[in-house]
């Protein structure tokens, strides 16, 4: 396959990535179908695409034709059959819990069309974790975008073993067609590049604030003052997800069995609380 033959894109998940990765999409030119278990997620998605492509224009960042384009490509439906029987290329985006990923898996597998690539936007979880729930592992991969996914320009691709070459060019080339700068990784490694880097100070800043050696809002100030940061490590989490943190932890933690993978108290905290971030509108900070 080559991108060219990407006409549509299926993206699973309506949540904070998933609403732009598939308006990405959309606005890049391909038909997309945007599909969650949750119609309310779904709706949220739509409100959110109707209410942003007409501020871009009014802003003067995109012509009417393009917001047109956008919107006239989209479509929501809570059915995975319908949304992702006769696609290209599947973007899952759900939550970041591995069996549900690879049920999911299987599902697209049985429902997609034999030549359809199969990526993962998962911020952590390797690929080959998943691919073996398909009877086409070579056309399964990382596609791993960054929050907010209509701003960020890099998409890593990860390669695993099981993902052959062309999976992986096809899938570098459709990051072009979207506008974004691919990083393409030859091997396989939990938490790619990018949240890798992010983990260690997040983890840092944690471990400072559990300590009571400064409160979260201190710590931020301090991270954009000194490193420049656009945002500090605790708003940034609130800003993706307290939650998405939580399940990353106890995902990590249940495969590697170290203490210290667990989410940190404060993490845990905050999660038990529905204190989630700005999707709550409660996390580190408030959102009222
Ligand atoms: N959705 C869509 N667009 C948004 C947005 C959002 N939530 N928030 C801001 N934007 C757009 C604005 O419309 C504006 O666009 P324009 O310049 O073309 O008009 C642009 O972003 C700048 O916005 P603002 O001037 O309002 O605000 P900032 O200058 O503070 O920028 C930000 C906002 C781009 C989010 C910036 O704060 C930033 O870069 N923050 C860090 C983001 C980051 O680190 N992301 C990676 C997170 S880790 C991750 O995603 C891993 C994954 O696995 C979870």
């Amino acid at each position: 396959m080559k991108v060219e033959d990407i006409k549509k894109i299926c993206v699973v998940g309506a949540g904070n990535m998933g609403h732009q990765i598939a308006l990405s999409a959309a606005l890049a030119g391909y038909k997309v179908t945007c599909t969650d278990i949750s119609q309310d997620m779904l709706d949220k998605a739509e409100t959110f695409a109707r209410t942003y492509l007409p501020e871009r224009v009014a802003k003067g960042k995109m012509t009417q034709e393009q917001a047109d384009l956008g919107l006239n490509n989209i479509s929501f439906t809570i059915n995975l059959e319908e949304a992702a029987h006769d696609t290209d290329f599947v973007i899952e985006a759900a939550v970041e819990k591995i069996n549900t990923k690879r049920k999911l898996f299987e599902d697209l597998d049985r429902i997609t069309p034999p030549h359809a690539i199969l990526a993962t936007n998962s911020s952590f979880i390797v690929s080959s974790k998943i691919a073996d729930a398909t009877k086409r592992p070579d056309k399964v991969c990382n596609m791993h975008f960054f929050n907010p996914a209509l701003v960020m320009k890099l998409v890593e691709v990860v390669q695993g073993p099981h993902t052959s070459t062309e999976t992986a060019q096809v899938t570098m080339d459709l990051c072009a067609k979207m506008g974004k700068t691919g990083a393409w990784l030859k091997k396989e490694i939990y938490g790619f590049l990018v949240n890798r880097i992010l983990s260690a100070l997040h983890n840092e800043a944690l471990f400072l604030a559990d300590m009571g050696i400064a409160t979260p809002e201190e710590i931020d100030l301090a991270v954009m003052n000194a490193l420049g940061h656009p945002m500090g490590p605790f708003r940034l989490m609130d800003f993706t997800g307290i939650d998405l943190s939580y399940y990353i932890g106890m995902e990590r933690y249940q495969d590697t069995r170290d203490p210290k993978d667990k989410p940190s108290p404060l993490v845990v905290e905050k999660f038990a609380k529905g204190e989630w971030g700005k999707k709550t509108k409660k996390g580190f900070y408030s959102y009222e």
